[in-house]
């Protein structure tokens, strides 16, 4: 796999590998095992971003669980935040008094799990926690804590493992860093 990656001029770097990747997704899968033994949780990926990590994810867990999707408006083409959150395609799961593992992408800005949150506690699930493999430190705007985190990241752009720059690009098996400008 190529350490660099040039998307319209602007070059890209590794910066999680696929193997880093693999042996963080099972530790966080043991985790989640331990937690939830005996429970069947339901896994909550939001689209589109997660679509990788929770097939990984729900690939190294072993205990009962289903799975269902959510998906939010995006940021579209830009890389920043437009601050407004809207649900585009709703669960099809019943919450109500279930187990409730939310799995996201990348926290940055905290806006999204903290619509997905209050959205999900109206429905009065047996419990609610956050699963993401990346948060951006610093930034969360969020008074909960994300109680299952693969890596965290200072706020840079980052792409690859399901994370998009304008849709493309999600199928990069690594994480790869915006080079910062000289
Ligand atoms: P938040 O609501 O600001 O926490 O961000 C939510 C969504 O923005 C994530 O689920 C990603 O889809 C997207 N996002 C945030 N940071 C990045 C990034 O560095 N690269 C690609 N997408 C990102």
């Amino acid at each position: 796999m190529a350490d660099t990656i040039v998307v319209n001029n602007d070059p890209f770097d590794v910066y999680i590998t696929t193997d880093q990747i693999r042996v963080r997704v099972k530790e966080l899968a043991a985790q989640i095992d331990r937690d939830y033994a005996g429970k069947v949780p339901i896994f909550i990926g939001v689209l589109n971003g997660s679509f990788i990590f929770i097939g990984d994810l729900v690939r190294e867990v072993t205990v009962d669980c289903e799975i269902d999707f959510m998906k939010l408006s995006s940021y579209g083409d830009a890389k920043i935040s437009s601050g407004e959150v809207k649900m585009v395609k709703e669960l099809n799961c019943q919450v109500g008094g279930r187990d409730i593992i939310v799995v996201e992408d990348i926290v940055d800005t905290g806006l999204s799990v903290d619509y997905i949150r209050k959205h999900i506690l109206n429905e009065n699930p047996s419990s609610l926690r956050f699963v993401t493999l990346l948060l951006k430190t610093g930034i969360p705007k969020i008074d909960f804590s994300i109680d299952y985190v693969g890596f965290e990241i200072p706020p840079e752009f980052v792409i690859g493992y399901g994370l998009d720059y304008a849709q493309k690009l999600r199928n990069l098996k690594a994480v790869y860093r915006q080079r910062p400008h000289a």
